[in-house]
């Protein structure tokens, strides 16, 4: 899975960076633009709200509900869900050190945020629901995946999810989908560059496998599929990223421009060619 220094590399370069591009509160993950309490609409802003609240719903949260969040990021779900929506007692966990200040500096009320690797994190209590957004596809790399080790680990975390929780409690889960293997040339190494150089140490999961692993530990109630959402996600991001250029590479270096101006462009291209896909889940602990 991606160690402490292959999040460094995908999360760790500067908050500022990731703020010149991203939504205002910063989800790193697709917004839903045509379900949702803003649905329809345009606005990044507010598709990442309509996210938000769709797996609010999945995860049957309630003012009083014990939330974990698994790789909350820079605490855009946290805040929403102890600030928008009043939750008291809001737990996340990421493997970001740069992450985890950006929380510490939002003084979120009633969020108890740590750096820590889900497999060495000891709950504090025992949590009425789990929401975890596009953290899954950390949990085994390529050489454990090409091993044929990936399902275990997929399994260990979902064992650990049931082990933290308390019976009744349901499960908000997002995942990027791995489809389909491009046929050219080009298309091929843009992937490489997304899965080795932006990502080191991940790899997206196929729909057949998250369904396998999770079903012993949970109930699976829903599935829903919006790979059109993350491509239309990725193309805004790619937007306010070139519109940030010459700023970008003053400050970061030419380097970190390239980088993601292609790793961008190829998520537009890979939702669109339907190599990958997103994956909403509702699941209920058994
Ligand atoms: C793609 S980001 C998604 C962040 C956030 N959920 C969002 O929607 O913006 C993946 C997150 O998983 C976290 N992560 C990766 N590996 C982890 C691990 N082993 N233990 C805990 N968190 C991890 C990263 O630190 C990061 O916060």
């Amino acid at each position: 899975m991606s160690n402490k220094a292959d999040v460094a590399v995908s999360y760790d370069i500067s908050n500022d960076f990731f703020r010149l591009w991203l939504d205002e509160r910063m989800n790193y993950t697709s917004g839903v633009y045509d379900e949702g309490p803003h649905a329809p609409t345009d606005s990044l802003e507010l598709a990442q709200m309509n996210k938000l609240a769709i797996l609010h719903d999945y995860a049957h949260i309630r003012p009083d509900t014990r939330v974990l969040d698994i790789g909350c990021g820079w605490g855009a779900n946290l805040q929403y869900l102890a600030v928008d929506r009043g939750v008291r007692e809001v737990h996340g966990i990421t493997l970001s050190d740069a992450q985890h200040q950006e929380i510490v500096r939002r003084r979120i009320p009633n969020v108890n945020a740590t750096v820590c690797d889900y497999r060495d994190y000891q709950p504090p209590v025992k949590f009425d629901a789990i929401v975890s957004i596009c953290m899954l596809e950390h949990t085994a790399t390529p050489a454990q995946v090409r091993a044929g080790e990936h399902m275990a680990v997929y399994r260990d975390y979902f064992r650990r999810a049931h082990e933290w929780t308390q019976p009744g409690a349901h499960f908000a889960l997002q995942t990027i989908l791995r489809n389909s293997i491009p046929r050219n040339r080009k298309d091929i190494e843009d992937m490489a560059h997304i899965t080795y150089t932006m990502f080191p140490g991940g790899f997206a999961l196929r729909l057949a496998e998250v369904m396998e692993s999770a079903s012993r530990y949970w109930e699976v109630i829903e599935v829903k599929t919006r790979r059109l959402d993350y491509l239309r996600t990725c193309d805004e991001w790619v937007t306010r990223l070139r519109r940030h250029e010459t700023e970008i590479r003053e400050r970061y270096g030419d380097r970190v421009f390239e980088d993601y101006d292609r790793y961008l462009s190829a998520c537009v291209t890979a939702f669109d060619k339907h190599y990958v896909s997103l994956a909403q889940y509702s699941l209920r602990r058994l």
